[in-house]
């Protein structure tokens, strides 16, 4: 049966749906929506037809929070309730962009073959990460507060717009040095809700601490596989994906013992590091 009789949406089609929708929450649902049908559906051996999709080069987003250049966003302490907040309310923001992240390589590459696994694995890393969105902006509203009450970064999508046609650079950026970098800092901040005895918060950001890590590993993944289709050296085609488009590059200290479960050995990120020695 063919797309236009309008009998199935095509997986493409539900990826820039979940991109044009702009509210957080019902772009959560959605993603969670979506990616439930996509698991049922393969489960029965009748996945909807990939198809195609024109999707926006930035998604839609709430008219809230306001978005800042990242050094003009304010700073607060951790150690005090409105420090906590505010990191929390950096996670939402971070949460929100990856669900769109997620979906956007599904939507956007469509012309380069993959098997299948390859989009079950984009599917449930965006169903996760509108689940962790959806923990965090919960934890933000037990703390009277929400996502959108203070500002966040602008230039989380610059990423996503700088490999929007290079899906080997799209890879090296988004999950191997933005996703692995949240893998660096996670138990850090973990840390900081301990010490204020909020078991809540830290449970939540232990779901998404674990979750995490496949999300790098899918990115390692299916590097690896273009990597072997081309014939090209993954750990050089990775410095220099990632020299071209992330050229602030990879900052110790490193979670060694995550990144290696996800895939992505020191010689990945060491030699990144040590041409941006730490200020
Ligand atoms: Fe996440
Ligand atoms: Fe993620």
């Amino acid at each position: 049966m063919t797309q236009e009789a309008g009998t199935q949406k095509t997986l493409a089609q539900m990826a820039e749906e979940v991109l044009r929708c702009g509210d957080g929450r019902a772009k959560a649902a959605l993603s969670r929506k979506y990616a439930a049908m996509w698991r049922e559906a393969r489960k029965a051996g009748n996945p909807p037809p990939l198809g195609t999709a024109n999707p926006p080069l930035q998604p839609a987003r709430p008219a809230r929070p306001e978005l800042l250049d990242p050094r003009d966003v304010p700073r607060r302490k951790p150690g005090t309730p409105e420090g906590r907040i505010a990191i929390l309310h950096a996670i939402a923001h971070i949460e929100l962009n990856a669900v769109d992240l997620h979906w956007d390589i599904i939507a956007r590459f469509t012309d380069v073959p993959f098997p299948m696994g390859f989009y079950d694995d984009w599917v449930q890393s965006a169903d996760e990460e509108a689940k962790h969105f959806n923990l965090i902006c919960d934890r933000l509203e037990a703390m009277d507060s929400h996502y959108g009450a203070l500002a966040a970064h602008a230039g989380m999508w610059r990423a996503a717009e700088d490999t929007a046609e290079d899906i080997m650079g799209r890879l090296a950026v988004v999950p191997m040095v933005l996703e692995a970098r949240g893998l660096d800092v996670t138990p850090g901040m973990i840390q900081i809700f301990k010490s204020a005895k909020d078991k809540e918060t830290v449970a939540a950001l232990e779901v998404i601490y674990a979750e995490e890590v496949h999300h790098v590993a899918y990115g390692s993944k299916w590097f690896h596989f273009l990597c072997g289709r081309e014939n090209l050296d993954p750990v050089v085609a990775f410095h220099d994906l990632v020299r071209r488009y992330f050229p602030s590059g990879t900052k110790a200290p490193f979670n060694e013992e995550k990144r290696a479960e996800a895939g992505l050995p020191p010689d990945f990120y060491w030699p990144l590091s040590e041409e941006h020695p730490r200020r």
